[in-house]
């Protein structure tokens, strides 16, 4: 098992690439947090890995708001006294097109997906740097790479994503803790489900694998940067995209 006994928070991890992260991690060992706005699905993976005989809770927690994460993690040190690995998973979208998009757009997107991570790795940080070990993963995008039609917000958040995890890979890597993002392609989510068929058809086709993403590609990459063999690798930013370029 590649994860044993680790103690991995995942948000988002109620439904899509999270749910699927939440139980390879189980299946490898971890101690699984589900941390997840969405109460229904959010309990639902937690009993689906309880199910498979997995040590899980979960957590309801918005990753926008600072209280609401510091409860959260509070609650995990004291059912599992530590947190091993954050998967700073918890994203939205709210598209528009520059001349169309709303305050209201921009600023949601903001902060759930910036503003998210950022509270989600100070909380857990500290306990980190006091345990001398630690995994933060972050998710951006490939459109935090390359920007994407009617995706200022997002595109925004997910470049954001990963300037901080430059940023976090060289404030704790000396304190054990290391910091990678994934940044997936376009895969078959909730989230991409919103998307025209066409639009799907086109980045199917532009990506040289000739497919979309599943949710357990993602997964995938999220498990080898989150092991402990992955001490070396910090400040990476993970493509798990099929080859796309947008
Ligand atoms: P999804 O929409 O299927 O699931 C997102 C999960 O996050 C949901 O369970 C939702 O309840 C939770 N969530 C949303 N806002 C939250 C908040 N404020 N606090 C706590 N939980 C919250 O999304 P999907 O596709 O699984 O995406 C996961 C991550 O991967 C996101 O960060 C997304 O931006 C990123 N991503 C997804 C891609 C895709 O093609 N699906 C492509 C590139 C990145």
């Amino acid at each position: 098992m590649r994860l044993k006994d680790r103690v991995a928070i995942i948000t988002g991890g109620g439904r899509g690439i999270g749910r699927e992260g939440a139980i390879l991690f189980a299946r490898e060992g971890a101690k699984v947090v589900v941390a997840d706005f969405d109460v229904e699905g959010g309990k639902q993976t937690a009993a689906d890995l309880q199910a498979m005989g997995a040590e899980a809770i979960y957590v309801q927690v918005n990753v926008a708001e600072r209280a609401s994460v510091n409860a959260m993690v509070e609650t995990v040190i004291a059912q599992f006294g530590k947190v091993d690995i954050l998967i700073n998973n918890a994203g939205i979208t709210m598209d528009a097109t520059l001349a169309k998009m709303s305050e209201e757009q921009w600023d949601r997107v903001i902060a759930v997906n910036l503003k998210g991570t950022f509270n989600c790795t100070q909380a857990v940080v500290p306990h980190m740097v006091a345990a001398g070990y630690g995994r933060i993963i972050n998710t951006s995008s490939v459109v935090g790479r390359f920007g994407n039609f009617g995706q200022t917000n997002y595109a925004a958040t997910k470049a954001g994503v990963i300037g901080m995890t430059l940023t976090w890979s060289k404030e704790l890597g000396p304190k054990g803790i290391t910091a990678n993002a994934v940044a997936p392609g376009f895969i078959l989510t909730e989230m991409t489900a919103k998307m025209p068929e066409k639009v799907l058809d086109m980045m199917k086709e532009k990506a040289p694998v000739k497919r979309l993403g599943l949710p357990s590609d993602i997964a995938n990459a999220y498990l080898i940067l989150a092991e402990e063999a992955a001490s070396f690798m910090n400040g990476h930013v993970l493509a798990v995209d099929g080859g796309l370029v947008l």
